[in-house]
């Protein structure tokens, strides 16, 4: 049974682009799927196709059960996207914002109140609130943006890289109001550039890279994929390397002897695949200290959503610069931006 969301074969060219080359996928309802990718690899295109507001050339979607190319209109309906059907009107205050959202979704007026006052304060725009959202700073349109999004709770919602641009308490006040709405049973398509944030909030991740999802499946699962743990050692002095490798080869697979132990002779750092976890490391340093060698730093280390991203694209991650305040508003976020009919 298809989930709330289900793409079979998304294919989208601009001229000699292809954004999308064949995009496959499903998201359970009440589920959050990462949506991750290299900067251009088709993610706002998937999203704008999910959300009608793109013709795919080929391949097919439903969302919340309904055809994206045939219902429209029921679609849109049905969902919510961060920025874009949000548009916040520069004249009115923000708390005004919001309540025009609420009625405009056959709120009562009483209900879009609270909802709007809770959903200022909740991204700390309350002192903000009776201003014109014209004066606002880049950040501060940013969450007023997300507050709109977020005044009704559709089935299923659409965020394009929703906490670019967002300080770390902001950020972290937005992943509180997403993991209620997921709780509450919304389904959520969630782009963005912060691994971490994939983590945190998502059951499934897919990694998209030249218009085609290159991998899927839990963080877990994806990590694994990459390779276990390892233990890292920086070493005092260069001399201490060679005598730090032969024991570090004791912990290694043991298939290649010293070979299985990397070694970084600038950062005097050499790393070795273990499995044993922590007490291991206290063995490692006695064993160390044995023989002499002065450790600067020594950790033991699991593969981070980052390193499974760069295994898997050939690069890291692009964090977008922080688009916090003094960036140009009306450009929206890079996900956001509202580009021209194609
Ligand atoms: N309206 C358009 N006209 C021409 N090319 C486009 C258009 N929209 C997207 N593209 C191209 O399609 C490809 C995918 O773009 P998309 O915006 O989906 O990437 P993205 O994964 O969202 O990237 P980012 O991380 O930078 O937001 C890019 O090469 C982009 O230049
Ligand atoms: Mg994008």
């Amino acid at each position: 049974m298809p989930g709330a969301i289900h793409a079979e074969g998304l294919v989208k060219t601009f001229g000699d682009v292809t954004a999308l080359d064949g995009v496959d996928l499903d998201v359970p309802e009440g589920t959050v799927l990462g949506l991750l990718g290299p900067n251009g690899a088709g993610k706002t295109t998937t999203v704008r196709v999910l959300t009608t507001l793109l013709r795919p050339d080929s391949g097919s979607a439903t969302v919340a059960g309904l055809d994206v190319l045939e219902h429209p209109d029921e679609v849109r309906r049905s969902i919510g996207l961060s920025g874009q059907f949000a548009a916040v009107d520069e004249y009115l205050t923000g708390r005004e914002n919001l309540q025009m959202v609420g009625q405009l979704y056959q709120m009562r007026a009483r209900a879009a109140k609270e909802r709007a006052g809770e959903l200022l304060e909740r991204f700390h725009l309350a002192d903000a609130a009776d201003r014109p959202a014209r004066t606002y700073s880049g950040g501060m349109r940013r969450r007023l943006d997300l507050a709109a999004a977020l005044v009704v709770s559709p089935p299923v919602m659409f965020m394009d890289e929703p906490t670019t641009g967002l300080d770390p308490r902001n950020r972290q006040a937005l992943w509180d109001v997403i993991k209620e709405l997921v709780s509450g049973g919304t389904t959520l398509l969630l782009t963005t550039q912060y691994l971490e944030e994939a983590d945190h909030l998502a059951h499934d991740i897919a990694v998209v890279d030249h218009g085609k999802v290159i991998a899927r499946g839990t963080s877990d699962q994806l990590k694994a994929r990459t390779g276990g743990e390892r233990v890292e050692v920086v070493v005092h002095e260069r001399d201490a390397i060679a005598p730090a490798r032969g024991i570090l080869a004791r912990y290694g697979p043991g298939e290649r002897g010293l070979g299985d132990v990397s070694v970084e002779d600038h950062t005097r750092k050499l790393t070795v695949p273990v499995t044993g976890g922590a007490k291991l490391l206290a063995e490692v340093i006695r064993d160390l200290d044995a023989v002499g060698v002065e450790i600067d730093d020594i950790g033991l280390r699991r593969p981070t959503l980052d390193d499974v991203f760069i295994s898997l694209t050939g690069h890291a991650a692009e964090r977008a610069q922080d688009e916090e305040n003094g960036a140009d508003p009306s450009a929206g976020g890079r996900g956001q931006r509202k580009e021209p009919a194609a």
